[in-house]
């Protein structure tokens, strides 16, 4: 059986004024049907173009992507027309994603409506049967986005990615712009989405916390390439990147009783544009030596599915 998705050694280059920006360079991975992968990292890793790639919102550099076994890499119109209603993708800001000029019920039947062959009666039957699944009172079907909270605007816009019954969703930062209280329930929500419909997520945030849960899987990035990937409770017991190891010291932990040290990262970021040879972490790793100066570190997998890419790691971790 293959994975519903495969990545392989995917790239995304822009071409800037200053050179070449390296967005995403060499990243693979698979993701099994029902399952979810975390993508973590820094604002600018490369984690929202990887998704865009992905889905196809934006054309790949190299590299390959696969669907249910197909090599969809390079799709022809009427093929993307096909693939977007089993891809889709929840943004992270529900007011900018969302046409202010569309009320709730056009919202969601907008898909419908592109994709066609729908009675009005199927397509109307459709959004109140999304507006319940995702917990949105049938009375604010006439109401527009600026009407609602941050809350039921997403709930608006997983909907709309909903509406077509698709097997795959990216989530780009879905609860990072809601309150706290809010994300939890947006977070359970897409989770009971998941287990009754089998769907599988790509869920990407800045923020550790959030995806431990609902993660299967966990890719960390750095400035565009996977520095470490590994089961979500693998990744937070026993992380070997030191990257890693110094996202999870951000992380707060509920226990007052445990004291944890924080990992500050000092040193100057390395520049995406034209990016130097060696690993792109040396220059804020604490334990760089030379040779990370001069040698990019492939990546290795280690006990089943854990991949690390680090010159030393076994030596960081007294392995
Ligand atoms: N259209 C674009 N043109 C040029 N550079 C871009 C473009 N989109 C993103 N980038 C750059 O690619 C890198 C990764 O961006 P992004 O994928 O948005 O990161 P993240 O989602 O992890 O914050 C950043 O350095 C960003 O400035
Ligand atoms: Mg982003």
């Amino acid at each position: 059986m293959s994975s519903l998705l495969e990545v392989k050694n995917l790239k995304k280059y822009f071409n800037t004024p200053r050179g070449t920006l390296h967005a995403v360079d060499d990243v693979t991975f698979a993701i099994e049907e029902g399952e979810t992968l975390g993508v973590v990292g820094e604002s600018g890793c490369g984690k929202s173009t990887l998704g865009r790639v992905i889905l196809h919102l934006l054309d790949s550099t190299d590299g390959q992507i696969l669907f249910n076994g197909e090599d969809i890499t390079n799709v022809n119109a009427a093929k993307m027309s096909e693939l977007r209603k089993k891809m889709q993708i929840i943004f992270q800001d529900p007011f900018a994603s969302l046409n202010p000029r569309l009320t709730i019920y056009q919202t969601i039947r907008e898909p419908m409506e592109i994709a066609g062959g729908m009675s009005k009666q199927q397509m109307d039957e459709r959004v109140y049967e999304m507006m319940d699944t995702v917990g949105l009172a049938r009375r604010l079907v006439n109401t527009y986005p600026h009407e609602l909270d941050g809350g039921r605007r997403q709930r608006v816009g997983i909907a709309r990615a909903l509406v077509m019954n698709p097997k795959f969703i990216v989530c780009d930062e879905p609860v990072s712009a809601l309150d706290v209280s809010i994300q939890a329930q947006i977070l359970n929500l897409m989770q009971d989405i998941q287990e009754a419909s089998g769907l599988t997520y790509i869920f990407i945030t800045h923020d550790l916390s959030v995806v431990k849960y609902i993660s299967n899987n966990i890719l960390v990035m750095y400035l565009g390439q996977m520095v470490e990937k590994a089961e979500s409770d693998t990744l937070f017991a026993a992380p070997l990147h030191p990257y890693t190891k110094a996202l999870l010291s951000a992380v707060p932990i509920p226990d007052v009783h445990h004291e944890k040290k924080r990992v500050e990262l000092k040193g100057e970021l390395t520049s995406p544009i034209n990016p130097p040879d060696g690993c792109r972490f040396a220059s804020r790793c604490p334990y760089a030596k030379e040779r990370c100066f001069k040698e990019n570190p492939v990546p290795e997998t280690i006990e089943g599915n854990h991949m690390v890419a680090c010159h030393y790691f076994r030596e960081i971790n007294q392995m």
